[in-house]
């Protein structure tokens, strides 16, 4: 098979070695890739859909595979399917689960889904009222995209006064903010469960957690993800069930009754509080940092597990995982989250690298090449990926490979995996 992948991070980078395993794979493309996926496949710079689309036609792709929610939400899906293309990932109507908080809010009401109590609503009173009645901490989000940054927790009603307010007058987050969804803070630990979908079957990943602050102990500002592991075991049998059963299935019959059958990835963001679990958000993709520390956990052909959740097959689809452990730590570049460092040249201990490889790998994202090798090109670099029959051999397999890494301004956490084993 020709595979198409869309998308430039070290997410669509693991997907792609997940595949290259395949004895199914033909030809690789990115669009647009980065400087190292070129080293796995051809990049290509076509960037509308139609012109995506006539380039699958053209190239014989079979399959096309969506990382990032930004076109899954300005519908890649609709105009790949109108021209009869195979791709992974939901229609524009079902990324609202992501793109529109307010939405996901309204089906998990609807449906009885269990969620924070909370109010949608683009009325200040309204939301002032509500904001009253709550006990404690208040959480404040904007509707629309805002690259995760349109989640305000307050430790004071004033503070969520003030959020609000910022956001309805769009000050804070534009036209995403126009509408604003207030709800009760919740005090527990965090999973990411994905669960991959044809729309009617599904098959669920194991839990993984993510670390969302750029410095160790969970402190600093928050980023895209410094780091994750997988499976965590804080995810128990029976906290997985009532996952299953509360959360992922009945979200998946409710977008087919609204006649938005969700196909591709349902990523659900859950916070368990005593031992219950509670759906904080969707997202419609991969995690990344997630992403890295699954795919090389699947031991069943990665690349029939994503033709079949775009073709309808699940049902019938032999699926395994390996068993294993994995632990990925990001390093990111100078600036980060903050802005863009200048490219700075990323010195690789390849020899040390290829002793460490059946410990793990690297997989990159902000990363370009030039003649004398690879340049931090600013944001996420890179993911060191550690896999082991132990999460805590895991984590040191991780660093090991971090240690051949070094650029100017490098940051990562040391911590990474501290929920189970300790830094
Ligand atoms: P979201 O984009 O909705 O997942 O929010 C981003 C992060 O904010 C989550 O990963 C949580 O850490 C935190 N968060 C969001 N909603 C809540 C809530 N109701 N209670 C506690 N923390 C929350
Ligand atoms: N790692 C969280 C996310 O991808 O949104």
């Amino acid at each position: 098979m020709n595979v198409l992948i869309v998308g430039n991070g070290a997410r669509e980078y693991s997907i792609a070695l997940a595949l290259k395993k395949s004895s199914k794979l033909n030809k690789l493309f990115f669009a647009p890739g980065n400087g190292a996926t070129s080293a796995l496949g051809e990049n290509i710079s076509v960037a509308d859909y139609e012109g995506l689309a006539n380039f699958a036609k053209k190239n014989q792709i079979d399959l096309t595979i969506v990382g990032p929610e930004a076109p899954l939400s300005s519908g890649i899906v609709d105009v790949f399917k109108k021209h009869n293309l195979k791709i992974f990932g939901p229609s524009k109507k079902a990324a609202r689960l992501e793109s529109s908080k307010a939405f996901m809010k309204n089906i998990l009401a609807k449906y009885n889904i269990p969620t924070a109590k909370y109010i949608e609503t683009t009325s200040e009173a309204e939301a002032f009222a509500f904001i009253d009645a709550l006990e404690g901490t208040v959480v404040v989000k904007a509707d629309g995209l805002c690259a995760g940054k349109g989640v305000i927790i307050c430790n004071t009603k004033d503070e969520a006064k003030d959020a609000v307010k910022d956001m309805l007058n769009g000050d804070s987050f534009g036209d995403a903010g126009k509408r604003v969804v207030v709800e009760e803070y919740l005090d527990g630990f965090e999973l990411s469960v994905f669960a991959l979908t044809d729309g009617k079957n599904y098959k669920i990943l194991p839990a993984a957690q993510d670390h969302k602050r750029l410095k160790d102990g969970n402190e600093g500002p928050n980023t895209g993800g410094m780091g994750a592991y997988a499976p965590t075991p804080l995810c128990t049998p029976e906290i997985m069930a009532k996952i299953e059963k509360n959360i992922i299935a009945p979200t998946i019959k409710a977008m087919e009754a609204e006649g938005s059958p969700f196909e591709g990835v349902l990523f659900a963001g859950i916070m368990v509080v005593n031992n219950e679990p509670y759906t904080l958000e969707f997202n419609v993709r991969f995690g990344d940092p997630e992403c890295e520390v699954l795919m090389p956990l699947i031991s069943s052909d990665v690349l029939e597990l994503f033709d079949a959740c775009a073709g309808g097959e699940v049902e019938s689809l032999k699926f395994s995982m390996s068993g294993r452990f994995a632990v990925g730590v990001v390093a990111a570049s100078k600036d980060y989250p903050y802005s863009n460092a200048a490219p700075v040249k990323i010195s690789i201990d390849e020899a040390a690298l290829a002793s460490l490889s059946t410990l793990g790998h690297i997989s990159y994202a902000g990363v370009e090449k030039r003649e004398d090798g690879l340049y931090a090109n600013g944001g996420r670099i890179l993911v060191a990926v550690g896999i082991a029959d132990d999460i805590k051999t895991a984590q040191q397999n991780a660093y090991k490979i971090m240690s051949t890494v070094k650029f100017d301004g490098m940051q990562y956490r040391k911590d990474i995996a501290y929920q189970v084993v300790g830094a």
